[in-house]
């Protein structure tokens, strides 16, 4: 491991303001620096730096930590990474050490970390001794090696078998976990019983919760953490530490719904992707992934649910979007997943289709265009009614949206200078610095 020494001579000789600044417009604010959190979506600014504790913290959302923290979290960098980042900007050479699986203790740092990385264990190793467990696994076309790369486990049946591994089995933590239920009459069991277990893994290689999945048929099909303080599920990607340095070769990531995508699709030689928690697609995602890859593949479901996904993932995108960034979309024939496509037809056939997904430009347009009838002024006055929040929501990227207002102009049959006169957009921030 890194020596103690060597961050604190580290941590000693960088200056947090300094390599934040270099990320975030920091503003001084008495004897601190504020801006908007780069880590959840605000308006005003509730994120601070404090030059003398040499620390950040969001009195939003919590986020804190040092400057390697920062990198780890905003650059999404391991923590070695970010620690050699750090020592290169300072002129400092990184000491010789023994890289090793799994976290120190003091990494891990706090309680509720520490219990979701043994239950990880406990999960791993009662795979191993789970024989229908591993075929299903082998079933679905995973391999050992797979498998330990995403610290996939099985928690078997029974009520408290957490015990085993926490003998303070009544210990609040346990319950804040998540792991642990608590009736109403104050009895306490696991959550998870006979489910195949995926630890859900945050940027700075913590385990922050699980994805369970049936064997057989049943319901629910996928039993998920709840959220906790460790676990915000619209903040979260399963997959992403894995797929950090693919993402980096590929410049690209993918973004499918399924767990079981992420893996397959990983066992098939595409180690980019990455997967919403069962949720909907929130801004936090977006920024997340566009801070790591010049372009964002959305991977979607062909059924009517897909199509909603697509459409709202796509909201959320436009105000993220830059200019140096592509955000497209693939629709896959229906009732197919990435996980049956790429198994049956492979890699190469996925990637092809993934390179002729439909950027974002064009599928805004298209979904607009459908919606409504050109041909008659109604439908025209329509569209703009319609595009107009939209195009007025690309608010980082200019050119990209200069260029879909004079798409709209076009399909709306109006000029330019009367669609920005309409809307007034000249007078908005992001048009007057495309000037
Ligand atoms: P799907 O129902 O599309 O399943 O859910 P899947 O990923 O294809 O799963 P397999 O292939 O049958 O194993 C997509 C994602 O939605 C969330 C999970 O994250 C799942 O991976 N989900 C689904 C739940 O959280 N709970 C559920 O009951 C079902
Ligand atoms: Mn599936």
């Amino acid at each position: 491991m890194i020596p103690d020494s060597f961050k604190r001579d580290l941590l000693n000789r960088v200056d947090i303001v300094d390599i934040i600044q270099r990320h975030l417009q920091l503003k001084k604010a008495g004897a601190n620096y504020s801006a908007c959190c780069p880590f959840h979506n605000e308006k005003s600014p509730s994120f601070t730096v404090s030059p003398s504790k040499q620390f950040y913290h969001c009195f939003g959302c919590g986020a804190h930590g040092d400057a390697i923290g920062f990198l780890m979290e905003y650059s999404g960098l391991g923590y070695i990474e970010a620690i050699k980042e750090l020592a290169a900007g300072a002129g400092m050479t990184m000491p010789e050490f023994e890289p090793r699986f799994g976290k120190t203790k003091e990494e891990v740092g706090p309680d509720l970390y520490d219990i979701m990385q043994r239950a990880t264990q406990y999960y791993r190793e009662q795979l191993k001794g789970s024989a229908r467990a591993i075929e299903y696994l082998k079933r679905r076309g995973l391999s050992g090696q797979i498998a330990a790369q995403f610290g996939i486990g099985y928690a078997p049946d029974g009520w408290q078998n957490l015990q085993a591994v926490f003998p303070d089995y009544g210990d609040k933590s346990l319950k804040d976990t998540g792991l642990v239920i608590e009736n109403d009459a104050g009895k306490r069991y696991d959550r998870f019983r006979d489910r195949i277990m995926f630890p859900i893994i945050n940027q700075r290689g913590f385990v922050v919760g699980f994805g369970g999945r049936i064997i057989d048929a049943g319901e629910p099909k996928y039993l998920n953490s709840p959220e906790t303080p460790l676990f915000e599920k619209g903040r979260e990607l399963y997959g992403l530490p894995q797929a950090r340095q693919a993402i980096r070769d590929a410049g690209r990531v993918l973004v499918v719904e399924g767990y079981m995508d992420v893996g397959a699709l990983a066992q098939h030689g595409v180690g980019y992707a990455v997967a919403t928690l069962g949720t909907a697609t929130t801004p936090v995602h977006v920024q997340k992934l566009l801070r790591q890859a010049d372009e964002i593949v959305f991977s979607f479901d062909g059924d009517a649910a897909g199509r909603k996904a697509a459409w709202h993932a796509l909201e959320v995108s436009l105000p993220a979007t830059l200019d140096n960034k592509t955000i497209r979309f693939l629709f896959l024939p229906e009732g197919e997943d990435p996980d049956s496509y790429v198994r049956t037809q492979g890699k190469a056939a996925f990637e092809e289709l993934a390179g002729r997904a439909e950027p974002l430009s064009a599928y805004l347009l298209t979904q607009l265009r459908a919606r409504v009838d050109t041909n008659t002024a109604e439908g025209r006055s329509r569209l703009l009614h319609e595009a107009k929040p939209l195009v007025m929501n690309i608010t980082s990227a200019p050119a990209l949206q200069l260029q879909l207002l004079k798409r709209v102009a076009e399909l709306a049959g109006m000029t330019q200078t009367e669609i920005e006169q309409q809307w007034d957009l000249r007078r908005t921030k992001a048009f007057a610095s495309a000037w």
